[in-house]
């Protein structure tokens, strides 16, 4: 190999080492979880869109510059030895790798849109409802870079009326868009826009158990956080 052309392969390598952003999934729950994946259209799909946590294991996945997509927890899964099966909650059409499908709501979310000229955002998200706890710690970042976590139990605390149950046990807190599909809680049609569509009765439950996540679609002052060139911890429950 010439010269240059080794010069050339160490500085690929090298910006492809400065550029990637690592995302660690972290099992704090006491049972398995199998953490699903969504990559935003267009971008390449990490770990085929899902993996199994063991309690208290950790996977590390590197993702693509200017990567952008969800992460969320998906419980009481069983999958057989090809990968079909169903979970409890956030399942993703009956398969252990989501490849491009999403999590069935309610499901608590991890978002991160990566590189823009701003850095990175990311947020968790209760608009979809809630299943599990979820928390975000950037690592090695420069700017803000604050921790957002959500480590409230709202299955025990979910409002009458949002409660998902499975065998009389509550495993999911539904939004009160999904539960009751009215404009003022899906902040659609009249209530369609961040002036129109305020805070509910429903979403301030949602608000008081965890102050750092979406409540509602147009929750962006207190939700939204920026960091750049970080790592990230996504840690459940
Ligand atoms: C993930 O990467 C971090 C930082 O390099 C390392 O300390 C940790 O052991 C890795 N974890 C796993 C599960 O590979
Ligand atoms: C929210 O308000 C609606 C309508 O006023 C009421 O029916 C419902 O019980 C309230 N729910 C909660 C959780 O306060």
């Amino acid at each position: 190999m010439a010269l240059k052309d080794l010069f050339f392969l160490l500085m690929v390598s090298f910006s492809l080492g400065v550029d990637a952003t690592v995302f660690t999934l972290q099992n704090r729950c006491r049972n398995t979880i199998w953490p699903g994946i969504l990559t935003a259209s267009g971008k390449p799909q990490l770990m085929d869109g899902g993996v199994q946590l063991r309690s208290g294991q950790a996977v590390n996945i590197t993702a693509p510059k200017a990567w952008s997509g969800r992460f969320w927890g998906r419980r009481g899964c069983s999958f057989d030895s090809s990968g079909s099966g169903l979970c409890v909650t956030g399942d993703c059409g009956g398969k252990l790798k989501c490849d491009g499908a999403g999590g069935v709501p309610p499901a608590s979310l991890a978002e991160f849109t990566l590189d823009s000229p701003e850095g990175d955002f990311y947020d968790v998200s209760l608009v979809d409802g809630y299943n599990m706890p979820v928390s975000i710690f950037p690592s090695g970042g420069s700017g803000q870079c604050k921790a957002v976590t959500c480590r409230s139990d709202l299955n025990r605390n979910c409002p009458s009326g949002l409660e998902l149950r499975r065998n009389g046990k509550i495993v999911g807190c539904k939004s009160a868009c999904m539960a009751f599909n009215k404009p003022q809680y899906c902040c659609t049609g009249d209530f369609n826009s961040p002036n129109k569509c305020q805070p509910t009765n429903y979403s301030k439950v949602f608000k008081a158990s965890c102050p750092q996540a979406y409540s509602y679609a147009f929750d962006d002052s207190t939700s939204t956080f920026t960091c750049q060139g970080a790592d990230y911890l996504i840690r459940f429950c």
